[in-house]
């Protein structure tokens, strides 16, 4: 890549962190008829380049976000269709995730914003010519006169382009330089507005019947100078007002200065939001139409993959909240939530819903170029940030946070079977296990400093985030987890791993020993602590351990008390072990709290509280209340891998062998999956018939698969199967 841009310089303004977007601009005249085009370019900020008028490409944000300081990501454009006798290219430059409010005071960024670009031209005469940024472009104001992620965006569309001045030449940190990894960030589809309404406190506000993430687009109205003030929400409060009190700093504002031209359409160029609902806090028209609202739902552009549905309608809207909450959140990097002063790349979340994620779409591509951004902010001592790409570094490395070092890698190689991600990955898988193993002798070394624990579950203490299970317990059994990630990863890479199997069985002997009574039973007795030792292989009596997790539901009501770790295990723990009735009461619980307690409330997303919404109406908290957050959403996997129940073979990643496995429940009619792997498209489902179930399965042509219907498991080549299952 380098190649590619040593020519151009990187170009600033003189006031480079002023909130006006600029643009920087460059004519030339072909000298002959062209035969081919290319744009090389990217930004230290994120940019929108356009040739005569019309903008490059469908990147939205680009150059994306990674971790800056080394990588930073250049797109090329075939631009020769846009080439006319004149050229005129122009390059907006916004703050995005370089300098904006989203980049904490305390951490400097690394250079001013600035752009770097080079159109290649071939001629039909078989010269060449180079257009290249560097001294001789000028710039401008341009009627984005504020714009940020968490705050919105100010267009004044009286102002116009003009006062040229040359650009600044500035170090963009050339050696970053690195080839567009990940897929594009794009406009996927667009909503209609589906209703207008005034509110008790007599506001006029608009609702696009779901939450997405992304931005209003709407046609400009009212005579010159007026304003058009939009803001933007997630819910209505319990008397049906609009509420964002939960976006906290996050301005979430857009303002648009009309020219009195009411037949443009305008959207955001440099900001998206989290939303639902629309404020029109100012809108200079007495009168207003539906129709001039869209939202446009902007993410990753990810192939689908996954489909699940079910007799029951809540549960299927339940897992439409999870696709949409995966949606809104793979924006460039897996997000914790898209509309609050946040919108990162939290590992730990990643971490719980990755395998999720990768059932709904192919995340393949997006992980791995995600991945290089952990490793990349991978401190020496082999911790891992919370957040990737690093903005608030925490040299603790929390377990389950941290812990996206060794799943992620693990899970994409499950699901797509390529061992790349293995190979690129080992090294900070191995840094990461070192570095917990290393923190200290024992429980207490791993599991101190800065730690989240079973994060938001409902066994904390009022007020509390931090769940009951104790820290220890938990940061024993992820280094445990991580050693076996790490060792069957090593494996398929043909390593010695003798030194971590030692260690597994160190820490797995030192589970035991803190954390199992002298009567056999885990010292914290909840949801979470038998999740895990079930989960990660750890409890000594597994049935006796399953037993008593299902009578810990059970005795609760058959509700969950978890948080994002317990809630990301849970029904794989107990399916696992002879429970799938119990996940299953689960998964159909429609009293608080519960997944479907939320799509009871109106969900369309998957909230971050179990309470985000009390039954009453009224919000948990102001301060930490999302409805965009995607790690609850980790229990789509049980419906296409236990109900379902189709799983990749770890022997024969990838589905190359597919394990299927579906395991009926009487209070659903039927169920009914579909995915797209690397092998082809399997099918599993099933419906309750005369005396039982009636089962489908589709194997797909260039794959095999392990069957098992009841206790029988038949392996098969491709093709389509019919089992009877008695009730
Ligand atoms: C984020 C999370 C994250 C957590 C860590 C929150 O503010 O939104 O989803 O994992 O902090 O404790």
């Amino acid at each position: 890549m380098d190649k590619l841009l040593t020519k151009a310089k990187f170009i600033t303004t003189h006031t480079p962190r002023s909130s006006v977007v600029p643009v920087f601009r460059q004519t030339f005249v072909p000298r002959n008829a062209v035969i081919s085009a290319v744009l090389t370019i990217t930004a230290r900020g994120i940019y929108e380049a356009r040739i005569n008028g019309t903008r490059v490409g469908k990147f939205l944000f680009a150059p994306g976000w990674t971790s800056y300081k080394t990588r930073l990501q250049v797109q090329t454009y075939d631009v020769t269709k846009m080439i006319e006798q004149e050229v005129c290219i122009d390059i907006l430059l916004g703050s995005g995730w370089h300098y904006g409010h989203i980049q904490l005071e305390k951490f400097a960024v690394i250079c001013d914003p600035c752009v770097i670009a080079e159109l290649n031209v071939v001629y039909e005469d078989g010269t060449s010519e180079c257009i290249v940024t560097d001294e001789s472009w000028m710039y401008s104001k341009t009627p984005i006169l504020f714009s940020d992620y968490y705050d919105g965006e100010i267009y004044d569309a009286n102002v116009t382009y003009g006062d040229w001045k040359p650009v600044v030449i500035t170090d963009g940190k050339r050696e970053a330089l690195i080839e567009q990894e990940g897929e594009i960030v794009t406009a996927i589809e667009e909503l209609p507005a589906i209703n207008y309404f005034i509110t008790p406190k007599g506001e006029r506000v608009i609702d696009f019947g779901q939450e997405v993430t992304g931005f209003v687009c709407f046609r400009t109205v009212g005579e010159i100078g007026s304003r058009i003030s939009i803001d933007h929400a997630e819910i209505l409060d319990k008397d049906g007002n609009f509420y964002n009190e939960n976006y906290r700093s996050a301005k979430s504002n857009i303002t648009y200065i009309t020219d009195g031209d009411t037949e443009k359409w305008y959207h955001p160029v440099f900001s998206f939001q989290g939303f639902r609902y629309i404020r029109l806090t100012e809108y200079p028209s007495k009168d207003v139409y539906v129709g001039d609202f869209r939202a446009v739902v902007v993410h990753s552009d990810i192939k689908r993959t996954g489909w699940f549905s079910c007799s029951d309608p809540l549960v299927n809207r339940l897992y439409e909240n999870v696709i949409w909450g995966q949606r809104g959140n793979f924006l460039d990097i897996p997000t914790d939530c898209p509309q609050r002063n946040e919108r990162l790349g939290w590992t730990g979340d990643a971490e719980v819903f990755c395998r999720t994620a990768a059932y709904n779409y192919d995340v393949e591509r997006f992980f791995a170029k995600w991945l290089r951004d952990l490793e990349a902010d991978q401190a020496e001592s082999g911790a891992i940030a919370s957040v990737v790409p690093n903005m608030l570094w925490d040299p603790d490395g929390a377990f389950a946070w941290g812990d996206a070092a060794t799943v992620c890698p693990w899970e994409i190689y499950r699901a797509y079977g390529d061992p790349k991600i293995l190979a690129r990955q080992f090294n900070s898988m191995m840094k990461w296990v070192n570095y917990v193993y290393n923190k200290g002798n024992g429980p207490e070394a791993w599991g101190g400093g800065n730690q989240y624990g079973d994060w938001l579950s409902l066994d904390a203490e009022e007020g509390s985030c931090y769940g009951a299970t104790s820290h220890q317990l938990l940061a024993t059994a992820f280094l445990s987890y991580a050693c076996d990630l790490l060792i069957k990863a090593g494996r398929v890479l043909g390593r010695d791993m003798a030194v971590y199997e030692a260690r597994r069985r160190e820490v797995g002997e030192t589970f035991v020993q803190h954390f199992v009574d002298e009567n056999g039973w885990l010292t914290s007795d909840t949801q979470t602590a038998y999740v895990c030792a079930l989960r990660f292989g750890l409890a000594p009596d597994v049935p006796r351990y399953a037993a008593h997790l299902a009578e810990l539901i059970k005795n609760n009501g058959n509700k969950l008390k978890t948080g994002f770790i317990g809630t990301a295990f849970i029904m794989e723990a107990l399916s696992e072990n002879g429970y799938a009735d119990v996940a299953y009461s689960l998964l159909l619980q429609k009293e608080f709290p519960s997944w479907l307690y939320s799509v009871r409330k109106g969900a369309t997303t998957i909230w971050e509280h179990w309470d985000g919404l009390k039954p009453d109406g009224s919000v948990w908290s102001k301060d930490m209340n999302s409805f965009n957050h995607y790690a609850y959403g980790a229990v789509a996997s049980f419906m296409y891998g236990t109900i379902c129940g189709i799983q990749p073979d770890e022997e024969h990643p990838g589905y190359a062998n597919i394990k299927i496995a579906p395991i009926p429940d009487a209070r659903l009619d039927w169920a009914h999956a579909m995915l797209d792997t690397r092998h082809g498209t399997v099918i599993s489902g099933w419906e309750k018939c005369e005396g039982g179930y009636r089962i489908s399965v589709t194997v797909p042509d260039g794959a095999t698969a392990d069957v098992t219907v009841g206790d029988k498991t038949e392996h098969v080549a491709g093709g389509t199967y019919e089992y009877f299952l008695n009730a």
